[in-house]
């Protein structure tokens, strides 16, 4: 894009992505995630354009670019630019400190794979901003309204995890995030010799956003029962399998299975937890398996690809367990896989994949990271 020739940084920022070791889909109902940012992440660099209302947003990654105006921001049809806009139109709402700005995206972090490419651009843009303009946000407050974004812009009613793990996570640590307090704990986390292989099925199948939104409100279905035996529940956080049962019989199957996962779910965070704290490894590969199995039968948020993938770790002596990592229906695949047969995981999984779907596997370790971060350059 011509207008941005010759740009010249004041501030760059590093936003990451995010994987999430166990609390799928508990953010959305008040429970708990244990979450970490990656390497893999977005690079945003900033100047100030001396123009009151006129900005200029492009990705050198994508080779692609748009103009905006501060006063008269709309949703796009182009969707990467609704998290953009979405942030924009948040920050414009709580304070009138913004002005032009130019600022170029570079990505490592592959999208629709399930590690939050959507939450580094718009936390990475908002911390960016607060930076250049001296907004005087907090890290919670860009975090909050990256998620509003992400409702109202890109219509993605999701939890706050990814926004909270891009932002706030600290290197090699998981973040046991109480999503209803918004509390958390950094666990250390060592699984040496064990390493973090994510296998990128490749694959998002585009319901991601409608059944995302349904999932939700099969949750919330079943919350309005749970209340009318016991009036102090407001989220599947504040039920026991006990009260699930007491309720069986006035809810359908699927909010049944979707709200027995969530509970299952949320014990398994404090397990994984308690499972680090002791360096039981076994015990951490086991409850991946299981979440797997719930996700996949229960919440029916994964995919053929993702199944596949996880049945097939379960034959390698070297993995520890595996499941779907994120929102679900495709993306990544998380492997505890032992050092010694990363290598042998990764060239057979590869080989196994092409030959069942026909596409090319991409593998790579990740390791628990630190959340954005800002550099200024001086002026030469
Ligand atoms: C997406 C959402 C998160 C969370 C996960 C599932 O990544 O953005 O808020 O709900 O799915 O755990």
């Amino acid at each position: 894009m011509k207008f941005l020739k010759n740009f010249k940084s004041e501030l760059t920022v590093e936003s990451p992505g995010r994987i999430n070791l166990i609390g799928e889909h508990t953010d959305y109902n008040m429970g708990y995630v244990l979450p970490t940012a990656i390497e893999k992440k977005i690079i945003f660099q900033f100047r100030k354009n001396d123009s009151p209302n006129k900005c200029q947003v492009y990705s050198t990654t994508f080779d692609t670019g748009f103009k905006l105006d501060l006063n008269a921001i709309e949703k796009s049809a182009i969707e990467w630019e609704n998290y953009i806009l979405g942030v924009l139109d948040e920050i414009s709402k709580r304070t009138n400190k913004l002005e032009g700005f130019d600022c170029t995206i570079e990505s490592n972090l592959p999208t629709g794979s399930g590690l939050s490419s959507s939450a580094a651009l718009e936390c990475g843009l908002a911390y960016g901003l607060n930076e250049l303009f001296d907004l005087g946000l907090t890290k919670m407050e860009m975090v909050k309204l990256s998620q509003v974004a992400e409702h109202t812009y890109a219509g993605t009613q999701c939890g706050i995890m990814d926004q909270f793990a891009s932002v706030m996570s600290k290197e090699g640590h998981m973040l046991l995030l109480d999503c209803r307090s918004l509390d958390y704990t950094p666990i250390p986390i060592n699984l040496n010799p064990y390493k973090i292989i994510l296998l990128n099925t490749k694959v998002s199948h585009n319901l991601a956003t409608s059944e995302y939104n349904t999932r939700k409100n099969e949750c919330e279905q079943g919350v309005a029962v749970l209340k009318e035996d016991y009036p102090e529940v407001n989220s599947l956080r504040d039920v026991t399998f006990e009260m699930l049962d007491c309720v069986r019989d006035r809810v359908s199957t699927t909010v049944y299975n979707r709200c027995s996962f969530i509970i299952a779910e949320n014990n398994r965070v404090h397990e994984m937890a308690e499972a680090l704290s002791k360096n039981d490894l076994v015990k951490v590969g086991q409850i991946l398996y299981d979440a797997h199995e719930g996700i996949s039968k229960l919440y029916e948020v994964s995919c053929a690809e993702s199944d596949y993938l996880v049945e097939f770790s379960k034959s390698n002596e070297f993995v520890l367990g595996a499941r779907q990592t994120g929102g679900g229906f495709g993306g990544c695949t998380l492997n505890i896989v032992h050092e010694d047969g990363v290598e042998n995981f990764i060239t057979s999984a590869t080989k196994a994949y092409k030959e069942n779907f026909n596409i090319v596997l991409e593998a790579f370790e990740v390791k628990p990271s630190t959340g954005t971060f800002s550099y200024t350059h001086k002026e030469s």
